[in-house]
């Protein structure tokens, strides 16, 4: 039986990712802060698939209590799945470092903090899967989310170094790239509906792309055209652009 960790075990994304995987019988190791507040998650998971699942106190922006946090673990996972991050606000980080260093430490240096030990302890065993969650705001810069887009483009790099320096020790690693989802994070925001996904169709696009080892997915599919094109479009003509 597997045992699936989720670290930001509390966003919409990663609530559905983990009924996704107790359908299958995986043990769920839901990772959080305030993580009692997932106990309901617990109880639903058991009746419903009698999975066995449990909380466990994480903050991604702690960095230094990363160690002991995995060396606690007393079964480790197999599979990990990176979800946590802020899209925090741009306006403030341009005015206030603060907000800014935020963003790049949640979406950037907490994920690179936790996943390092996780992927030195998979290369020892020889065996695993990593999911990192990055966005495709990560895939070309844009005056409206410039902050939190630059940390999740340093995370796809990150994601697929690491992929690179472990794929002879037999060790997975998925990138996933989220358009639009419509989940707590982009509460309030007008959202093109066609082009936005549910967490349930995150999760489900996440669990094909373990089960089928892809390397990197774009969630909905058509967002890899979508960015084929963004990414082609000349700098003379981009930076003129309102995006
Ligand atoms: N929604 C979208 O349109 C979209 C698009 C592309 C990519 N993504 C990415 O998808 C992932 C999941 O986001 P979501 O859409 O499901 O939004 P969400 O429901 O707002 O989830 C974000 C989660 O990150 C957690 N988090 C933030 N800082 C943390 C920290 N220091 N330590 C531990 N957990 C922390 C939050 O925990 P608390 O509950 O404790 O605040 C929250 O549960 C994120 O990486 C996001 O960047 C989302």
């Amino acid at each position: 039986m597997k045992r699936v960790l989720i670290l930001g075990a509390k966003s919409d994304i990663a609530k559905a990712i983990a009924h996704r995987f107790a359908k299958t019988g995986c043990n769920i190791d839901l990772a959080a802060r305030n993580s009692t507040l997932l106990e309901p998650l617990v109880k639903d998971l058991s009746i419903r698939y009698n999975c066995q699942a449990k909380t466990l106190e994480f903050d991604a922006l702690d960095f230094k209590s990363h160690g002991a946090f995995y060396e606690s673990l007393t079964e480790k996972p197999d599979i990990v799945i990176c979800v946590f991050g802020y899209l925090g606000n741009q306006d403030n980080a341009q005015k206030d470092f603060q907000e800014a260093e935020k963003i790049i430490n949640t979406n950037y240096t907490g994920a690179v903090s936790i996943l390092n030990i996780i992927a030195n302890d998979f290369e020892q065993r020889q065996q695993g899967t990593i999911a990192g969650i990055s966005s495709v705001a990560g895939d070309r810069g844009r005056q409206s989310n410039y902050f939190y887009g630059s940390a999740k483009a340093a995370f796809t790099a990150y994601l697929s170094g690491l992929r690179n320096r472990l794929t002879k020790a037999g060790v997975h690693v998925i990138t996933v790239k989220p358009g639009y989802v419509a989940t707590k994070m982009t509460e309030g925001m007008e959202l093109p509906q066609p082009l936005t996904a549910s967490p349930e169709q995150v999760s489900e696009a996440i669990f094909q792309a373990i089960e089928k080892q892809k390397n990197a997915i774009y969630t909905l599919w058509m967002w890899q055209y979508i960015m084929l094109i963004i990414r082609s479009v000349p700098e003379f003509i981009f930076k003129k652009l309102n995006l």
